[in-house]
Parts: C-alpha cells; sequence; structure tokens
C-alpha cells in the first residue's frame, strides 16, 4: 500500500503556492515598512520552553504538543507557536541591550497534535511579529493597525477585530478570587479538566472547549482592571478609533496561552465555524522574564496562512505561465535544441520542453497544457535553414525566427506587453 501522509498534515501543491507567496510577499512588505525585521528560529526546542511560556494548564501544553526524547535523553517539542522561541532568541542574544524596541517577525510552520478538520491542522504554518520593550499603548495600536492594514492588503474586509484587556500582575488576583467564587457553585456541572483548573488557573475555565457558553454570566477582567491597564487599555481604544480601525470590545474574549497580559484580541470570521479565528495575539509583559531575561514588555499577533489564504480571492494572483514552450521533433532536433534551451534559460526567459522528439501535433498539445505563450519549433527544417517558427498559442499566428539572433528577437517578442 502507498504510504500516505499523516492525518491532519498537508502538501501545499505548486498550483497553491502562487497565493503562499502573494501573502507572504505583502506581509513582509508591511511589516518592513514598519521597521519589523525577519527573525528565523528552530522548529524545535526544549520543552520547558513552551511548559513555561505557554502554561502547564493550557489545552496546548497538556495535550497538544509534539514532544519526544532525542538520542541524548532530552525533551524536545516542536513548536507549537512563535512567540515563546522568538523571546527565547530574544533573551539569549540580549537583544534587549540593542534597542529600546526590538522589531521582529516570522514565518513556519508550527505543530498541534489537535483533532484535523477543515482549518484545523496538526502542522500549521504561522505569520506572526513580536515587538519586544516597550509598553506604550501605542505599540499596541501600531501592532493593530499592522494586523488590519494586511488583512486590507490581501483583500479580507469582513473580519471582526475583538480586543479585552486581560489585566496584570496588579489587577488580575483580584479578578481571579471573583471568579473563583462564581465558578465554585458551577463546580459539579464543570468537565473533569476544568474541576482541576479551577484550583491551578480558573482563568483556564472559561476557555474550555465542552463548557465555555455556560459562563456567560461570569464576571469580567475589565470590571477589575486597576488604573494604569484601565488608562492603557482606553489609550488603545482612542487611538484605533482615530485611525479608522474598527474593532469590538469582547469582555468574554479569552486566550488559549497563559503568556497574555492587558491588551489581547482575535481577528474572527463570521463564517468560519468553529475554526473562525485567523489571527490572534496580545501583549505578554510578563513573558521575557519568565523565560529568564530582565523585565521587558512585549506583544505580537500570529496569522494561520491556511485560514487567511481560504479566504483570499484566488483570482488575485496571477498563476506563472512558462514564455516558452520549445518542441524539437525528433531525436536529432532533441539533441540540436539542448544549447539553444541552455541559452534561453541562462538570458532568463522561462523554457519548459519534454525532451521526447514526438510529432507536432503531439508536441502542441503539451505546449498547450504547459500554459505557455509561445511555442518555438525546431525541425529538420529549421536546422537546415538556421531559421525556427515561432507560434503564438493564443493567436496561433506563426513567424520565423534566425537561430542565430534568437535570443534577443525572442526577448523583444516575448517582452510583457
Ligand atoms: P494562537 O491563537 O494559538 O496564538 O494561534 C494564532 C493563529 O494560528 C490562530 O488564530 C489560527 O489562525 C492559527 N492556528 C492555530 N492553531 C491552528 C491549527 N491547528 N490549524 C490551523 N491554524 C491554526 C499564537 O500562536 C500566539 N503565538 C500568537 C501571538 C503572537 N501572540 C503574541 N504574539
Amino acid at each position: 500500500m502507498a504510504i500516505q501522509a499523516i492525518k491532519g498534515v498537508k502538501d501545499i501543491l505548486p498550483i497553491d503556492i502562487p497565493m503562499w507567496l502573494h501573502l507572504e510577499s505583502i506581509s513582509r512588505q508591511l511589516f518592513e515598512d514598519y521597521g519589523f525585521s525577519e527573525i528565523r528560529v528552530p522548529i524545535f526546542e526544549y520543552t520547558e520552553l513552551f511548559a513555561r511560556s505557554i502554561g502547564t494548564s493550557t489545552d496546548i501544553v497538556e495535550k497538544e504538543m509534539y514532544t519526544f526524547e532525542d538520542r541524548d535523553g532530552k525533551k524536545i517539542t516542536l513548536r507549537p507557536e512563535g512567540t515563546a522561541g522568538v523571546v527565547r532568541a530574544f533573551v539569549e542574544h540580549k537583544m534587549y541591550a540593542d534597542s529600546q524596541i526590538s522589531r521582529l517577525y516570522y514565518m513556519g510552520p508550527m505543530f498541534r497534535h489537535e483533532r484535523p478538520q477543515k482549518g484545523r491542522y496538526r502542522q500549521f504554518y504561522q505569520i506572526g511579529v513580536e515587538a519586544l520593550g516597550l509598553d506604550h499603548p501605542h505599540v499596541d495600536i501600531e501592532v493593530l493597525v499592522m494586523l488590519h492594514t494586511l488583512f486590507s492588503r490581501i483583500g479580507i474586509s469582513d473580519l471582526s477585530l475583538q480586543i479585552n484587556s486581560l489585566g496584570d500582575s496588579t489587577c488580575r488576583g483580584a479578578y481571579r478570587e471573583a471568579l473563583k467564587s462564581y465558578l465554585q457553585g458551577k463546580l459539579p456541572i464543570l468537565c473533569a479538566d476544568c474541576q482541576r483548573r479551577y484550583e491551578t488557573n480558573p482563568l483556564r475555565v472559561l476557555d474550555c472547549k465542552t463548557d465555555a457558553d455556560k459562563f456567560s454570566d461570569s464576571p469580567i477582567m475589565l470590571d477589575y482592571l486597576c488604573d494604569p491597564c484601565k488608562g492603557h487599555f482606553h489609550t488603545v481604544e482612542e487611538g484605533l478609533r482615530s485611525l479608522n480601525v474598527p474593532f469590538e470590545v469582547n469582555p468574554r474574549l479569552v486566550r488559549g496561552l497563559d503568556y497574555y497580559t492587558r491588551t489581547t484580541f482575535e481577528l474572527v470570521m463570521g463564517q468560519m465555524g468553529a475554526q473562525n479565528t485567523v489571527a490572534a495575539g496580545g501583549r505578554y509583559d510578563g513573558l521575557v522574564q519568565e523565560v529568564g531575561g530582565p523585565a521587558t514588555p512585549g506583544i505580537g499577533f500570529a496569522l494561520g496562512v491556511e485560514r487567511a489564504i481560504s479566504l483570499m480571492d484566488p483570482n488575485i494572483v496571477k498563476i506563472p505561465r512558462p514564455a516558452l514552450f520549445l518542441s524539437a521533433l525528433g531525436a536529432e532536433a532533441v539533441a540540436f535544441a539542448l544549447p539553444v534551451i541552455h541559452n534561453l534559460r541562462s538570458s532568463g526567459i522561462r523554457v519548459d520542453t519534454d525532451y521526447t522528439g514526438s510529432s507536432l501535433k503531439s508536441q502542441m498539445k503539451k505546449a498547450d497544457k504547459s500554459r505557455a505563450g509561445h511555442t518555438l519549433i525546431i525541425g529538420e527544417q529549421e536546422m537546415k535553414s538556421g531559421k525556427a517558427i515561432l507560434r503564438n498559442m493564443d493567436t496561433k499566428e506563426q513567424s520565423e525566427l534566425s537561430l542565430a539572433a534568437l535570443i534577443e528577437d525572442l526577448k523583444k517578442t516575448l517582452a510583457p506587453a
């Protein structure tokens, strides 16, 4: 039996690549305009990094990580998200010493052992940004504006940006207590995970995959924010309004990762069903310290590439087509054409060919299939005369080109209008 790809893991085929490149290039351009630089961090790290950053009582760490012992007996995990690795690199390379703010972006695969379904994979790709060093609310605004702009540039506008504040270490404690007393009465109806989390991490209960809708009357963090957190949130809201970034405050927004403080957000699509969050992120002012660095605030987001692409209009990208299909008729012509093809390609002309030397009819079929704009035909006659036939595959017009001046002539003919 043929071996198949692992469940929940997708091939990204050549036909899909133009959309991926388009999204990646729009993202790069935008991030660089905002002063962000690319960072590439490893796909695997010590398990402890993720346990400490994301939180030991989260679904990701408890149930979803691909963790294994390597040959040295070290516990290793395939990264389930990008922030932890970027923060680890930031600390390890003392990037905080270089400047007041480090603006970083990354792209790449992440791994979570979730139940696969449409829009939810076990290997999926994220494009993310992290801004480390400043807790000024204008950094939050900058990151949110960038996220909003990115989605409008890829032509997706009907998304809802939902924001919330999760407070900080000053005010979270009081909220936690209020939440615990609220949840106490509901303990018997909580799932086994949540009964345990009630003690260790009651905020996680609000994010429960099975029970979340039972808590629609729970206390909300916004009512417990300390004055500095309230002021911070207010400035973010005002800034977004002044820059015409539409958003909704969702006081019930809780994230699946424990590192968040203050501003948190999700970009949500109404019609995508359960997997409706296209991008998400927030502030994590305690994470750098947690990972062993000096107290340094940070904020970022990551978008799910597969989810974003599923919302993009495929017509916004052109599928590249070869400029030329070279039809060599017969074995002799195939040999004759070898240096011709090489020279054409070396001069930057995209050439497709199949070396079969088959009949003109069959070569024309192949040329059509290759979607080339022109076919260059070389047969016995053409080898003798030193002239090849150039056929425009759209208009079917044919002309003769001297093989000696081929490259210059072709460059003129094939130049995009
Ligand atoms: P997250 O919400 O876990 O946040 O993931 C961000 C995005 O990745 C989601 O909104 C979704 O589009 C995509 N995603 C997550 N899991 C899957 C999956 N199994 N299949 C397909 N797509 C998926 C983070 O990862 C944070 N590191 C974001 C962040 C950056 N916060 C601060 N900086």
